[in-house]
């Protein structure tokens, strides 16, 4: 074969074989032979991969970058974070710049940078929360003011160290972490308890140490730890795994480790919707718990009216900048300062419009009430664009070009009308409360105890006799006087499992999404906790359940 004649007598390379083979093989040795300069160019490449110096050099090139690769794809492969890590560089730097001062952080720390907020960049304040006056202004008093540096000293005046914030999900648990952080100029290290055991397992414990040193690096400093039950849920269940135990025991040593004076303005807070199934141990540590229910009609209004505002001052600000034309856009000024509205749909005769709206949205939580303004607010847009592409087909029909999409012309633009009552009451036809939709999903993955036949009858018995017991047991004390009792009792003797669950859900359903200051949590046992299905049933409160 031609082939041979090119390749290269000294050559044992494998590459080589391969590359002389080209169709035109029979000219090959002429090629060889002639001065590279001389050859037709297209030639040129053949000749320069047949000398052997050139293979040579070729194969050195590629086993380095093959190499390079390979180390490159290896290092990924053993450092799992190395995409945590480079992004976690950036941010550190970002970190420094915003902080005004460097830190040395180390690697774990580094990775947790990302989850840094700093004050100034949280944008709601404690005055944007509607209703909660009151958990408000005990944060004010007894959490704001530690963490600011009161100065003031005494053995009996120790600050806060743990703060939980429980209640159905939307009601501003979160919000209220970063508000409190954004008003006491503090980081805002925030943590979801559920990455700390699955994004981190296996290193769970140096994460946890990293998230205290630099909540004190970074002094002061708020811990949030949202969906606080996923990580600190009780302990000792047959199911835990002895790396997640040790994890939390560290973040409880740890945790009272900050009361020594430095790190003594480091903050945790903790937000949950299943406070009992938190260890006892937590709760003790979390010196102050605060329920955030779902929202009364008044705060419901309060709620309604400050993203009402919001809109209105945004759509101001763009007037002004010129962005929408005088007189555009804003919020009826009689919805706005709750005057009765004509024709609203429900209102009572003089009732004023955020009234009657508030009346109208039992079950809806702080989230869900956003939700419906927004709805109603980008209703109104959506009705202007409409008209803008109305009258830019038929301006397009009239000139002959098809072009819909193009905007009319500047002084035949539709206006964009003002938001009214009747808007947002429109949109309360399309938003309904979050959480009475979840519990209709689950009503339906999980039929109704009282369709059940012999065990829907116990159920149901069940949970009229819990309920009363539970009524007995917790009176209008709440939460804070449960104490240590809750969460224990779960799966008592006797009790099914099935039947258990659907009561504690029936439980919450009835108390603890119940709103004012006299709703009850729940023990629940036995719904849905981590590891927490064979409790002892020791607390008073327990026992409620766990013998019905
Ligand atoms: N009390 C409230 N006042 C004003 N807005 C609220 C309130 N509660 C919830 N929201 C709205 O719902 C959104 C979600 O609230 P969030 O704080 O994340 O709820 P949670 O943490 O309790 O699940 C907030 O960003 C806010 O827009
Ligand atoms: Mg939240």
């Amino acid at each position: 074969m031609g082939a041979e004649f090119s390749k290269p007598a000294s050559s044992d390379c494998a590459l080589s074989g391969g590359q002389g083979s080209t169709a035109a093989a029979a000219a090959a040795p002429s090629v060889a032979r002639a001065p590279a300069a001389a050859a037709p160019a297209s030639w040129a490449l053949p000749a320069y991969f047949t000398s052997s110096a050139s293979m040579y050099d070729a194969v050195t090139v590629l086993t380095l970058v093959g190499t390079v690769l390979a180390i490159q794809g290896l290092s990924t492969y053993l450092d799992p974070y190395s995409a945590q890590r480079k992004q976690a560089k950036a941010q550190a730097k970002l970190l420094r710049e915003r902080l005004g001062r460097s830190l040395v952080l180390n690697e774990f720390e580094q990775l947790l940078a990302s989850s840094v907020l700093n004050p100034r960049e949280i944008s709601v304040s404690l005055d944007d929360i509607g209703g909660l006056a009151n958990v408000k202004r005990d944060l004010r008093l007894r959490v704001l003011r530690p963490l600011r540096g009161g100065g003031l000293r005494a053995s009996l005046w120790r600050p806060v160290r743990g703060v939980l914030l429980y209640g159905p999900p939307g009601t501003g648990k979160t919000m209220l972490a970063k508000a409190v952080a954004r008003e006491a100029d503090c980081f805002f290290l925030n943590i979801t308890g559920s990455t700390v055991l699955s994004k981190w397992f296996g290193d769970a414990n140096k994460f946890v140490r990293a998230i205290f040193t630099l909540a004190t690096k970074l002094e002061p400093c708020i811990i949030f730890v949202d969906e606080v039950d996923a990580f600190l849920a009780q302990r000792g269940g047959a199911s835990e795994h002895e790396a997640t135990l040790s994890a939390k025991t560290e973040f409880m040593q740890l945790w009272d480790g900050i009361e020594s004076p430095r790190g003594a303005r480091v903050l945790v807070m903790g937000a949950t919707n299943r406070p009992w199934c938190l260890d006892e141990a937590v709760l003790r540590r979390f010196g102050l718990q605060y329920e955030v229910g779902l929202p009364g009609p008044d705060q419901r209004r309060d709620i309604l009216s400050k993203a009402l505002s919001r809109h209105e001052d945004e759509m101001r600000a763009l007037r002004e900048g010129g962005a929408l034309a005088p007189g555009d856009g804003g919020v009826e000024a009689a919805l706005l300062r709750d005057r009765p509205v004509d024709g609203l749909r429900g209102a009572r005769p003089g009732e004023g419009a955020l009234t009657a709206l508030a009346r109208a949205t039992e079950g809806y939580s702080g989230s869900d009430l956003t939700e419906v303004c927004a709805q109603a607010a980008q209703d109104v847009l959506a009705e202007m664009w409409a008209a803008e592409e109305e009258e830019a087909a038929a301006g397009a029909g009239a000139a002959g070009a098809g072009r819909p999409e193009q905007a009319p012309p500047p002084g035949r633009a539709p206006r964009l009308r003002q938001l009214r009552a009747a808007d947002v009451a429109a949109a309360l036809e399309l938003v309904k409360p979050s959480t009475a939709r979840a519990s209709r999903y689950r009503n339906r993955l999980a039929p109704d105890a009282a369709g059940g036949g012999d065990d829907g009858q116990q159920a149901a018995a069940a949970a009229a006799a819990a309920s009363a017991a539970l009524a007995a047991a917790f009176g209008p004390a709440g939460f804070g006087a449960a104490g240590g009792g809750a969460g224990g009792g779960a799966g008592g003797p006797g009790g099914s499992q099935v039947p258990l669950a659907r009561l504690a859900a029936l439980l919450q359903e009835s108390a603890l999404f119940a709103e004012g200051p006299g709703s009850g949590l729940p023990p629940a046992a036995g719904y849905g906790c981590n590891g927490g299905g064979n409790g002892s049933g020791a607390g008073g409160n327990g026992a409620g359940v766990g013998t019905a």
